[in-house]
């Protein structure tokens, strides 16, 4: 079997974000069950806020265009999502939508078709971000991704991790490893 590419990535940039500390737990996950894993920061890869005229005038940023080729090379995407207002985060939103752009501009959705996708969130609230990963999951499958069923919403998550960044909570991390496993297996059985 082929072993699946994931590109993982929180849709926060915040210093401490907890859904960042989550992901990495997801992603230990998904390379315990043979994922190549393509862990990356939204940080590191800038992008204004998308406006048509600024692209046409301008083109796509350099972010957008680096993203876009992790994004080429992947076969799935592990995203953490924060809830912001019970939805997704403009990051995550702008991101997505630089990424959704054909290289020459117009409505695209290349850089999603036929890849999977696995959601994670997590909040200090009662409901872990569950609201807004309905959301994410629908914008995603709009985009022709795979959106796999097995996600978690952490609730509680800022007293889920020890001042050493260890989960404290084992139950809670082995569900978080076991979202990055099927991830990994899933895609692995889509891509053959
Ligand atoms: C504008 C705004 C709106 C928020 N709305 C929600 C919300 O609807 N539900 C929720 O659980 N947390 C909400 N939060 C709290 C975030 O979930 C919390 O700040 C979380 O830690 C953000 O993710 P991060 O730690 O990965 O940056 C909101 C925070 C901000 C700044």
């Amino acid at each position: 079997m082929t072993q699946p590419k994931l590109l993982a990535f929180a849709g926060s940039t915040r210093k401490g974000s907890l859904n960042e500390a989550m992901l990495r737990v997801a992603v230990a996950g998904a390379q315990a069950e043979g994922a190549d894993v393509t862990h990356v920061t939204l940080a590191d890869y800038p992008m204004p806020l998308f406006n048509q005229d600024l692209e046409a005038e301008q083109g796509e940023p350099d972010g957008a265009a680096r993203l876009k080729t992790l994004f080429a090379a992947a076969d799935g995407l592990l995203i953490a999502c924060p809830e912001y207002n019970g939805s997704i985060t403009p990051l995550l939103k702008n991101t997505l939508d630089w990424v959704s752009r054909k290289d020459a501009g117009g409505p695209g959705g290349r850089y999603y078709k036929g890849k999977t996708a696995g959601l994670i969130s997590a909040s200090a609230g009662r409901l872990g971000g569950m609201r807004g990963l309905v959301h994410v999951r629908q914008i995603l499958t709009n985009l022709g991704a795979v959106v796999i069923p097995e996600q978690l919403a952490v609730f509680g998550a800022d007293k889920l991790f020890g001042d050493d960044g260890v989960p404290e909570d084992e139950a809670r991390a082995e569900q978080l490893r076991d979202v990055g496993g099927a991830l990994a297996r899933t895609t692995a059985k889509l891509i053959g």
